[in-house]
């Protein structure tokens, strides 16, 4: 399958991308790096992404911003970057790339387990991430010819390493990376996809 992998520089990113490349034809896709390079933020960079790349099987996002903090410490400019970044950065990618999704493709998102197990902390991303899968719930409806989706990852090793927490409880990014397998090639609609189910 031709799969543009958005986000591929990231630590999910790498793995997800190390994982598939076997089978599957990938197109990269970062902020500075990767093949092409696409704003989240901005849906004009989203739709000359497209317009570069043309058509493909699966989309695969594993990008999006969103600022962890107390929530009391958090600006306008924070939430205002989980709103257009995480959340309709990645809506974005679903209204303007499923044009250009093969018949019977696919489109994979990524929240995270917050939306449903917070943390103090966490308001700005739970929040990103518990629309995001209702988002994925309701248009999965109006989108009969693809299946869309929405991968949830728990807290990853790698990561909580990177910020000097003890990763014992963590999940590896190489883990992470079987659920976006998973809903690559299952047959998952409009379903958000734990990542401590698929292990
Ligand atoms: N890591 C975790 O523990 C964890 C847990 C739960 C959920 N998640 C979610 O999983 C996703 C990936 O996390 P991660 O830890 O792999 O992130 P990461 O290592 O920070 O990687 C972020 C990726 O997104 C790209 N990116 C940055 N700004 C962007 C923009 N404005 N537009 C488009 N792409 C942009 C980066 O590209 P460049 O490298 O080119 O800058 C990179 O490929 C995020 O949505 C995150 O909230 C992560």
């Amino acid at each position: 399958m031709k799969v543009l992998l958005i986000g591929a520089t990231g630590t999910i990113g790498k793995a997800v991308e190390r994982a598939l490349s076997d089978q599957h034809e990938l197109i990269t896709v970062g902020f500075r790096d990767g093949m092409h390079q696409v704003d989240l933020g901005n849906p004009a960079s989203i739709q000359r992404l497209f317009e570069t790349v043309g058509k493909v099987d699966a989309i695969i996002s594993t990008a999006g911003l969103a600022k962890f903090g107390p929530m009391a410490q958090l600006s306008d400019a924070d939430f205002d970057l989980a709103l257009q970044n995480k959340l309709m950065g990645q809506v974005n990618l679903v209204r303007i790339g499923q044009s250009y999704v093969n018949e019977g493709g696919s489109i994979t998102l990524t929240s995270g387990i917050l939306s449903r197990h917070p943390m103090p902390g966490s308001s700005s991303i739970a929040m990103a991430n518990g629309a995001l899968e209702s988002f994925v719930r309701a248009a999965a409806l109006e989108l009969p010819q693809l299946r869309l989706n929405v991968v949830a990852p728990a807290f990853v090793k790698e990561t909580m390493a990177m910020m000097g927490m003890d990763s014992t409880h963590g999940i590896s990014a190489a883990d992470t990376s079987k659920t976006y397998l998973a809903a690559l090639s299952g047959s998952h609609h409009g379903e958000t996809l734990d990542v401590t189910d698929h292990l």
